[in-house]
């Protein structure tokens, strides 16, 4: 439904998006977090945030990351997002390590490659929905329609809207479809459903868990909400800033049957 403009499959775009780059011997697995290392503070004040964090996420992988407030969720996926860097360690993206990169190609990294949704949905309170969205497709090679996105988010009778005339949920969605219309590798959630009562919530959820299995984005969502680690192919727990627990769900439920 989503069709891309342009005429060109997506699939043919995520082959030719990223170089691959064959290892010998290892599987070569799409992210790769190798000991990540963050502190904040100088001093007395100094705090260790993440102490050592290796994982590997493979390629079209729904990974839910959990752990209480404070244990240092949302500053990993701003070190995947490459919008803070870590101390020591590094994230390599199909083999390409980020902090190789110089800022431009960061940049450029960024732009093509991700798409983020946060808890507060940011949006351009002067700009219609409309127009939000296509925000995101700013120099984008390969952005999805438009207006097949609005419609598969619900929003399209409501595209001249100004987002202050919109739910929280359908201020949430556009916020999706900003961060999708580009359609990238991955997709960076963190709390995307924080601000939205249960019913909108698993609507939310069930929009990202299409897109996910639709156009194979890797997915990492950061929750505190431990249900919806059921939707999940992967689930990485997080205290005092390492990995507690990390591994494969066998029985993934949809988004609809999740309950809490
Ligand atoms: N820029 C910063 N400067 C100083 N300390 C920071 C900064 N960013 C995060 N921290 C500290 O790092 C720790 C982890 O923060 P982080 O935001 O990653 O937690 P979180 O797991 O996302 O929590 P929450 O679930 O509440 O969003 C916290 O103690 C926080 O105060
Ligand atoms: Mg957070």
């Amino acid at each position: 439904m989503l069709r891309q403009s342009g005429g060109v499959s997506s699939d043919s775009i995520r082959r030719n998006s990223i170089p691959s780059q064959k290892r010998k011997g290892k599987k070569q697995m799409f992210l790769e977090l190798n000991g990540i290392k963050k502190s904040f503070g100088e001093g007395e004040s100094r705090v260790e945030v993440l102490k050592g964090i290796d994982a590997q996420i493979e390629k079209g992988e729904f990974c839910v990351l959990l752990g209480p407030s404070g244990s240092g969720k949302s500053t990993l996926l701003n070190i995947i997002g490459g919008i803070d860097s870590a101390d020591e360690g590094y994230i390599s993206i199909n083999g390409e390590k980020t902090k190789d990169m110089n800022e431009r190609q960061l940049t450029l990294y960024r732009r093509k490659h991700l798409g983020y949704i946060f808890q507060m949905y940011n949006l351009i309170p002067n700009l219609n929905i409309k127009e939000n969205i296509e925000v995101g497709a700013y120099l984008s090679d390969s952005p999805l329609d438009v207006d097949e996105l609005l419609k598969a988010l619900g929003l399209y009778e409501h595209r001249h809207k100004l987002p202050n005339q919109l739910s929280g949920g359908q201020q949430q969605r556009t916020a999706i479809g900003r961060a999708v219309i580009k359609n990238p590798d991955i997709l960076l959630c963190d709390e995307p459903t924080g601000a939205l009562d249960y019913k909108t919530s698993k609507e939310i959820l069930a929009i990202i868990g299409d897109l996910n299995k639709k156009y194979g984005s890797t997915v990492v969502m950061v929750t505190h909400n431990d249900a919806i680690k059921n939707m999940a192919d992967r689930v990485i727990k997080l205290r005092d800033g390492v990995i507690r627990k990390n591994y494969i769900n066998e029985t993934k439920l949809t988004a609809e049957e999740l309950d809490w």
